[in-house]
């Protein structure tokens, strides 16, 4: 079949808008630094200032803000999944055991308000949760990183997928195992392990290392003697007395990397980062060198934002971040 040149260019030129225009809305629909400066210009002095304004009148929420981000991402990818509230047919991720403690759901909802007052339906909640961590690092004096925006919020949060979360009882290869089915590299997840500069654990989740340990120790012979007691004092006080990570609790450094090796860290799965020989060496080079924790976990916090991350059509964006539209 012969084709005319003038219907030839035709046909090309329509085919080349087709793909062009295609291509453009697949990147305007793609994620980017700049994905809200048209759409939203106020989104990051929104998120920043009202983050700030929490944390100056409760510094422990970094440390809430932080981990959610994480329980986030972990299950359904970073979508809010964590974020919705369970339902009739429904238990949701945040009404498991391994989420009651989870923080800070009341800053997110204070942001998206004013986001909807401002733009409405275009901020997601999943983005909102991945810049709050972002700025609750910066903070509470940790290193300053920016990440890509445009992740759309999932409709599935199932409390049966909270089995993905690694539980404190985990030694440095299940770890290593865990994070790296999720793309992390072994140093990835020491690093992002000293998110535990921040914050607290209860003592239901360390209380096993403190009595019947295993067959032939009643204490986890891992715990300095004089930290233990420490610990079984807290608890004292019942499952849910707090035990600080580190001895700076609200201060974003790597005084839990110190902690570590004197065997102060306070979940199974922190002083196994420095008792295995896997990961010992990570810990001892963030405990001399804060500059090199601060760019491994910036590096770390960056990935973890786009794990699985959900564009364009595959989710929406929620008009509450506590229900699917
Ligand atoms: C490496 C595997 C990890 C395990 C096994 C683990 C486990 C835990 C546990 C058991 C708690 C205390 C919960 C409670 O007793 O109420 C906790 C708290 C915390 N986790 Fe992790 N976590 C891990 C990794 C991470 C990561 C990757 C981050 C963030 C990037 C993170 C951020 C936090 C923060 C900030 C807290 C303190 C929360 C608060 O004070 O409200 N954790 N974690």
């Amino acid at each position: 079949m012969v084709i005319k040149n003038s219907t030839y260019n035709k046909v090309s030129v329509v085919m080349f808008l087709l793909i062009s225009g295609l291509t453009m809305f697949r990147a305007a629909e793609a994620l980017s630094m700049n994905y809200y400066i048209m759409r939203c210009p106020m989104v990051e002095l929104i998120v920043k200032d009202t983050v700030n304004r929490a944390l100056q009148s409760d510094p422990t929420l970094a440390a809430g803000l932080i981990r959610m981000h994480f329980h986030d991402c972990f299950l359904q990818g970073c979508d809010a999944s964590v974020l919705l509230d369970s339902t009739k047919g429904n238990t949701a991720e945040k009404d498991s055991p391994a989420n009651l403690s989870l923080r800070g759901y009341e800053v997110i909802d204070d942001i998206k308000e004013q986001l909807e007052d401002q733009c409405p339906g275009v901020v997601s909640c999943a983005d909102i949760v991945a810049m709050a961590a972002r700025d609750a690092v910066f903070f509470a004096g940790g290193p300053v990183y920016d990440i890509p925006k445009g992740r759309k919020d999932g409709r599935r949060s199932k409390i049966e997928d909270t089995r993905n979360l690694p539980p404190p009882t985990f030694n440095s290869s299940e770890l290593i195992r865990m994070f790296g089915q999720h793309g992390f590299t072994t140093q990835d997840m020491v690093a992002l392990s000293g998110a535990h500069t921040l914050g607290v654990a209860r003592c239901a989740s360390f209380k096993n290392r403190l009595a019947n340990f295993d067959s032939t120790h009643n204490v986890d012979p891992d715990i300095d003697t004089q930290f233990a007691n420490t610990l079984i004092r807290t608890c004292k006080a019942g499952d849910n007395a707090e035990q600080p990570f580190d001895r700076s609790r609200n201060t974003f450094d790597n005084n839990y990397f110190i902690g570590l090796q004197n065997k102060a860290g306070v979940l199974s799965s922190d002083q196994t980062l420095f008792s295995s020989p896997q990961t010992r060496g990570i810990v001892n080079n963030y405990a001399m060198n804060e500059a090199m924790f601060f760019l491994d976990f910036q590096q770390a916090m960056v990935k973890m934002s786009l794990l699985d991350v959900k564009e364009g059509s595959k989710g929406e964006v929620r008009q509450n971040c506590r229900k699917i539209n």
